[in-house]
């Protein structure tokens, strides 16, 4: 075992990681883990934009993006850091720039600004350009300028690492803590994929940014990186998840393979089809049609499909159809998602529409935080030393949907406040905290149950199995039924991932055991997603209930917030489980205890969500 010590320790070298990096080693001996190198993390996949209220190409102000967001996330947002998000979306962009971002520009040379779902002016009155990009590459160019200046600084990294625990000095699972009672994290162990030895990184502050969970899902835009470690890894430790049941399935995955194909298309000029040629979103949301947010283009899409006005052979697909624009114009702007059309499905998008259908795309839910990053272990108590920022978070800014182009601004905007409240909080701390003996013992014993194990299932199976029932059952449409199912299946799943084995037994580049660690975080993750979605008898935003398809502001204006404890812990173990969802599941040797934190509301009510 090798042992490090840092001020700050940041798990992940996506966007936020590397936002956070910058920002704390300016004032603190800094290192950032990652199971990836840098420049291969999930936000290099990003697309279409970063919004912000810059107005350089028309009247735009940072009120209407706040609302934007408050309306798009159907009123759970916390409007709070709504405000925040889109206030600091304009220095955000600047910084970037600063660093060397090469937007794309006016022919003024300002940074050029585009359409997207649910951007408006004037409080919806039509569609604005706030979205800054660079070409369908924005997340790509965001990554690179921020790793650049990462190396620049000095920023210390593990690439290749895998951090598989989080060391606190309470046991979150069972010790029954009072509020006033102080909670610490105090390290991470981490596992090296080239030597397969075990790190312990002693830090006075961690901040975790290991982005999204996709794979629960079959049909997804993510990488199979998105594995949902940070969030399970806190859930594990007894920390809460926030608002799980709400996925994002965006609009536009290439059919059948649910490749990422941007919104940006549609901020271009691009519009949806159905087998009759017809702009079905005329329909759906007659002021801004095909730029109306996510939730409602992916609903309305699949009611399309499911209505018998679908295209292709099978009817399961619509068209994105791009034929009336300028090929030109599709170069400069979208090179990429149409290079991928060509690639991967053989359609010429200058003069073919490109068969679309929803793809699972993105959590709203993650690991709670405050506006500071500040990981919460109930609904109001903090764990001191620890941030969460990005996807793996729920700050909340994004509610039950998220706008587009509202992930790269996130990132950097609560990104760069975590890393500078974790090198703030570094300075307090005198003395590292000792960690706790053996630190890395519960890590070391389940690599070596999981390697030892002679024969078994194939984590392979395992995982298909769970990723074709999350897409059958818990997908843009739910019922209790399809819940249920889901349920059942991920319990009998979770029973078979106790005898998974791995055919690799070394130690060098032993990805296959890796994989099987992350399959485990897969299960865990989508077995809260699908038990948070059946305990929410209501539609809002992304969760979408067949037999509940009204939003009921009444019973359910709330976060819900999970937490895995213990058969043996109390019901109410946090001490905090308030209001509607004191909703029990017990499987035997742990159970899923449903409670919940209020939404934030500062000045706008909710109202009737229309386009
Ligand atoms: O469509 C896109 O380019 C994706 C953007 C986002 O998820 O924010």
């Amino acid at each position: 075992m090798q042992t490090h010590q840092y001020d700050v320790v940041i798990v992940g070298a996506g966007g936020a990681g590397m936002r956070a990096a910058l920002e704390a080693s300016k004032d603190a001996r800094t290192a950032v883990i990652s199971k990836l190198y840098p420049t291969r993390s999930h936000t290099g996949a990003a697309q279409g934009g970063m919004a912000a209220a810059l107005a350089n190409v028309e009247d735009d102000n940072w009120e209407w993006h706040t609302f934007d967001t408050v309306k798009g996330g159907d009123y759970l947002v916390d409007q709070d850091a709504a405000e925040i998000l889109a206030k600091e979306a304009i220095d955000s962009v600047l910084d970037l720039e600063r660093m060397g971002l090469p937007f794309n520009r006016t022919p003024e040379g300002r940074i050029d600004q585009r359409r997207f779902g649910g951007h408006t002016r004037e409080h919806g009155q039509a569609a604005v350009r706030r979205a800054c990009y660079a070409a369908d590459r924005t997340g790509h160019m965001i990554l690179q300028t921020l790793y650049q200046n990462c190396v620049k600084q000095d920023v210390e990294f593990f690439n290749e690492f895998y951090v598989l625990d989080l060391l606190t000095d309470h046991d979150l699972t069972t010790e029954e803590l009072d509020d006033d009672a102080e909670v610490n994290a105090t390290g991470v162990v981490a596992y090296d994929l080239a030597s397969g030895e075990i790190h312990v990184f002693q830090a006075k502050a961690i901040i975790f940014a290991t982005g999204g969970a996709g794979k629960i899902f079959k049909t997804t835009s993510n990488a199979h990186t998105l594995t949902g470690d940070g969030m399970a890894l806190a859930y594990r430790r007894g920390l809460p998840l926030e608002d799980m049941e709400f996925f994002q399935f965006h609009p536009t995955g290439l059919a059948g393979l649910g490749i990422l194909l941007s919104e940006a298309a549609r901020g271009e000029g691009g519009i949806l089809r159905n087998a009759d040629g017809e702009r079905f979103m005329e329909r759906y949301a007659p002021t801004i049609k095909d730029l109306a947010p996510r939730d409602i283009v992916a609903r309305s899409m699949a009611n399309e499909v499911r209505e018998g006005r679908g295209a292709g052979p099978n009817k399961d697909y619509v068209l994105l159809d791009l034929t009336h624009l300028e090929p030109a114009h599709i170069d400069a702007k979208l090179p990429d998602i149409t290079e991928f059309a060509r690639t991967y499905l053989g359609i010429e998008p200058y003069t073919e529409p490109v068969p679309v259908y929803p793809t699972a795309h993105y959590a709203m839910g993650g690991v709670p935080t405050n506006v500071k990053g500040e990981v919460l272990r109930d609904s109001h108590n903090v764990v001191k030393g620890l941030y969460a920022a990005g996807e793996v978070a729920c700050v909340s800014v994004h509610g039950s949907n998220r706008l587009g182009t509202n992930s790269l601004l996130d990132i950097n905007v609560f990104g760069k406040r975590s890393g500078r409240s974790a090198a703030a909080y570094a300075k307090t701390v005198e003395q590292h905290l000792p960690i706790q003996e053996n630190p890395t013992e519960r890590v070391e014993a389940q690599l070596s149950e999981m390697r030892d194990r002679p024969d078994g299932e194939r984590v392979a199976e395992v995982r298909k199995a769970l990723q074709e029932t999350m897409d059958a059952n818990a997908q843009v449409f739910r019922t209790n039924e399809s819940l249920q199912q889901a349920a059942d299946d991920i319990r009998e799943l979770q029973k078979r991932y106790r005898n998974v084995s791995v055919q690799d037994k070394g130690t060098l580049f032993n990805t296959d055991l890796l994989e099987a660690i992350e399959l485990g975080f897969l299960l865990d993750i989508a077995e809260v997603t699908v038990l948070a979605a059946l305990n929410r008898r209501e539609s809002r935003g992304g969760h979408y209930r067949e037999d509940f398809p009204d939003r009921d502001d009444t019973n359910y204006m709330l976060h819900t917030m999970a937490y895995r404890r213990p058969t043996s812990a109390p019901d109410a173990a946090d001490g905090h489980v308030e209001g509607y969802f004191d909703h029990v599941e017990d499987f035997g040797d742990y159970k899923v205890v449903l409670g919940s934190k209020p939404v934030t509301q500062t000045r706008y009510e909710p109202m009737e969500r229309k386009y």
